[in-house]
């Protein structure tokens, strides 16, 4: 019977939350950038790719990725990202190698493949773009201070 009517409760939170995705429209809801929440937003025009590298901001900043990434799947059993930048292909690829911490374990042994906590690399590489900050701030770059 209590089984039951979980159910009942989680149906009627359900359908709450479907209904309130035009009200999110009612309500100005909008993203950072502005645009409405149920409109897809094309990132060609936010996005457009720098191909010259950016300095870094602070010396252990991951670097920006000065190239598209669209096309490169990253998932627990694949990595495209490696096809290039492992220290194993890289020369070939005529791209940068991983810096070696991407070698090293969360228990300081150096590996031959890639760490586990280095698999996804975009945690932490972003593509690079020139486009105004989404959220006003006083950043700057610690060469600059
Ligand atoms: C087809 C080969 C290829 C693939 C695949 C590739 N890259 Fe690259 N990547 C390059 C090359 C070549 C450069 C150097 C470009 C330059 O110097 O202008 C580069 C540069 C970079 C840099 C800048 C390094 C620095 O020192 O400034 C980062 C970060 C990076 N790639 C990350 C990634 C990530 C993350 C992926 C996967 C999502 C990826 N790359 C997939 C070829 C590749
Ligand atoms: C936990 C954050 C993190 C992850 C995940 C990560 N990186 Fe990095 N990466 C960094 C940092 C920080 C640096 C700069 C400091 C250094 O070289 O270790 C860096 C440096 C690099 C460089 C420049 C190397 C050089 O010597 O110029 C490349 C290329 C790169 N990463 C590619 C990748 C790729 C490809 C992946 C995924 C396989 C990846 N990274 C995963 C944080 C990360």
């Amino acid at each position: 019977m209590q089984r039951q009517s979980i159910w009942v409760v989680a149906a009627v939170v359900g359908l709450l939350l479907a209904g309130s995705y035009p009200l999110a429209q009612e309500l100005g809801v909008a993203s950072l950038r502005g645009a409405q929440v149920d409109v897809p937003v094309g990132i060609e025009d936010l996005a457009a790719q720098h191909k010259r590298r950016f300095n870094r901001a602070y010396r252990m900043q991951p670097p920006l990725i000065p190239h598209g990434i669209d096309q490169y799947q990253i998932d627990a059993a694949n990595n495209q990202c490696l096809g290039c930048h492992d220290w194993s292909n890289a020369g070939d690829q005529d791209a940068p190698t991983l810096s070696m911490t991407h070698y090293l374990d969360r228990d300081g042994r150096q590996l031959d493949e890639v760490a586990g906590t280095r698999w996804f690399c975009n945690q932490c590489h972003v593509t690079q773009a020139d486009v105004e900050p989404l959220v006003e701030n006083t950043f700057v770059p610690s060469s600059q201070r």
